[in-house]
């Protein structure tokens, strides 16, 4: 290898320095600049609420809000969101104080084995915000990058148009 190549080769950054606010959390991050946000927020921050299906943007499991909209974590980069506000599924209730599309999910049982369900609660969060949840089929169509492999899609339309009807002005942001 020539010296220039060396060079070249030696000025590669392998790690960044990221700063994200994460459900009002300050968090000074230093990772790898291709570290998705999806594996910042499970393997750095340890928030694991936030589920890896198919790390390829097929699923919607991994459904965060970056600056009050719905991204999935697996498509963006750290890098990409130094500075934003990232809400994940942690962030939008409280046991003692659920989200009222967490109510709905449960009211409703909208869910079997979970593994689809944050994704779900937070595409659902963002999609009545955008007002997007006002009939059925409209559900149907801004839900349909959220994919449950227990099908229990007829209980989760349920549950946001329920919350749509409890919260219709911005839940996505009734922290
Ligand atoms: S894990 Fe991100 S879309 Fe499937
Ligand atoms: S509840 Fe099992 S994948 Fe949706």
């Amino acid at each position: 290898m020539t010296e220039q190549a060396t060079e070249n080769r030696t000025a590669i950054p392998v790690t960044a320095r990221v700063s994200l606010r994460v459900n009002g959390v300050e968090h000074h991050l230093v990772v790898e600049p291709r570290m998705t946000l999806l594996d910042a927020l499970r393997e750095v921050i340890g928030l694991t609420g936030t589920k890896k299906g198919c790390d390829r943007g097929e699923c919607g499991a991994c459904t965060v809000h970056v600056d009050g909209r719905r991204v999935n974590a697996c498509l963006t980069l750290a890098v990409m969101q130094d500075g934003h506000d990232v809400t994940t599924v942690e962030g939008l209730g409280t046991p003692e104080n659920p989200h009222p599309v967490q109510r709905a999910f449960v009211a409703n049982d909208a869910l079997q084995c979970g593994f689809c369900t944050p994704g779900q609660v937070m595409a659902a969060a963002a999609c009545i915000a955008e007002g997007n949840a006002t009939a059925p089929h409209r559900i149907r169509e801004w839900m349909s990058g959220n994919l449950c492999r227990c099908a229990a899609y007829p209980q989760i339309i349920a549950a946001i148009q329920e919350a749509a009807q409890a919260d219709p002005v911005d839940p996505a942001h009734a922290r």
